[in-house]
């Protein structure tokens, strides 16, 4: 699918762009790559000339922190992950609404040969040239075409930078999965998948809130492989497709009592993702900004260990397999898989020590708690001598 994607598009003349490591380079704004066009802000922003008008991409991106954050998500949903892949195709100042448009639905109803009628898309309010590109130019039936607001139709990289209106691609799972279409009060189950997010970029938020046009209209847009790979793999749930059935029974193994089905392997599936592309993309376990980052999600993933039964070291075993699934596609994660091994292990370690006895006093508090609260001191002292991390607790 990774390749389909990128050998389609430079076909249509976009220059295929390695992926940019997660630790975005010389942006303070930005805790990660959250996004395929990160690499490419200053050529949106007008600040650096492109070599190239139209380029492709796989990237890797982590959504845990700052505006993109999914971190509590998941475990929780059949679409959310820390680490992911996003697919990408991007304009930089070269075709605009149209093309973006066309492209899009001929690489997924014709190369991909999803049915159309499975799709749905959503426009920003007021677009009505991206509305009428959808029903006139595609042919898209009127019923499966929703106006949505900002809030899901506005796409910002941050609280400042590039951004602009977007038109969002979506799957209907059917009826046996949860949820309403995009726009209705059920939206955020699991049946209706954005897909493909299209961003028509035309401007710069400042850090004062001011909007600014930039120098012209650029294209950004992001697939999730992981997402579209459930499509086209027959499955509803991101965890259930190749890559993480591979994870998921590698981990299953370490836990001879639990089944592949438990969510708390999808949870260490999806967390040894980011914790090893992390690393290996030069950010390490501390007490804050990325490090802090990273050291929660590590302990997260240790947390569902424990509730498995565990009492031994497990994490770091997990590497060996995950370059041996993924060190094909970014040869970071192969060449780096000692420091990995030796990362996680050493923070293993420190955590295990006090995991045990910070999970006792935790469950005696929820045991006693009412309304699902537990004292403000309680959560300070599970931080400041079991090293919980305030939102572990919360989880
Ligand atoms: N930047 C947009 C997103 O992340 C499209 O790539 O959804």
């Amino acid at each position: 699918i990774r390749s389909t994607f990128l050998d389609y598009f430079q076909g249509n003349g976009h220059r295929v762009v390695e992926s940019s490591p997660l630790v975005p380079k010389d942006d303070p704004t930005l805790l990660f790559t959250n996004a395929g066009m990160v690499q490419f802000k200053d050529f949106f922003l007008g600040l650096k000339k492109p070599p190239y008008k139209r380029a492709v991409s796989a990237q890797r991106c982590v959504r845990a922190g700052g505006k993109h954050n999914d971190l509590d998500n998941v475990g929780f949903t059949a679409r959310h992950h820390t680490f992911f892949e996003m697919l990408g195709n991007f304009s930089f100042g070269d075709y605009f609404k149209e093309e973006a448009i066309l492209y899009s639905w001929e690489l997924l109803t014709e190369v991909l040969g999803i049915p159309k009628s499975k799709l749905w898309i959503t426009v920003l309010e007021g677009d009505d040239e991206s509305a009428n590109l959808w029903l006139n130019k595609i042919g898209l039936e009127k019923e499966r075409l929703i106006y949505c607001g900002e809030s899901d139709n506005f796409w910002m990289m941050g609280e400042t930078g590039p951004c602009g209106p977007c038109s969002e691609i979506f799957y209907d799972h059917g009826p046996s999965v949860p949820g309403g279409p995009p726009g209705s009060a059920t939206a955020d189950g699991d049946r209706f998948v954005e897909i493909w997010n299209l961003v028509f970029m035309q401007y710069e938020k400042s850090s004062t809130g001011q909007m600014s046009r930039i120098p012209a209209p650029c294209v950004d847009t992001g697939m999730g492989l992981e997402r579209v790979s459930a499509v086209l793999q027959g499955v509803t749930n991101n965890y259930d497709i190749d890559l993480f059935a591979k994870l998921i029974s590698g981990c299953a193994k370490i836990f001879p009592e639990s089944d592949v089905s438990n969510n708390s392997l999808k949870v260490i599936a999806d967390h040894i993702r980011s914790c090893s592309f992390l690393i290996a993309d030069g950010v390490l376990p501390s007490n804050e900004g990325r490090g802090y980052v990273l050291r929660r999600i590590i302990r997260r993933a240790l947390r569902h260990g424990h509730k498995l039964g565990n009492k031994e070291l497990f994490f770091y075993q997990l590497v060996e397999l995950l370059v041996r699934e993924m060190g094909g596609a970014y040869s970071v994660l192969s060449e780096k898989s000692d420091l990995l091994a030796v990362t996680l292990k050493s923070e293993e370690e420190r955590f295990l020590e006090t995991l045990d006895h910070g999970m006792k006093i935790l469950l005696e508090h929820i045991k006693k708690s009412k309304n699902k609260n537990i004292a403000g001191e309680v959560a300070f002292q599970l931080y400041d001598t079991y090293g919980f991390p305030v939102d572990l607790t919360a989880d």
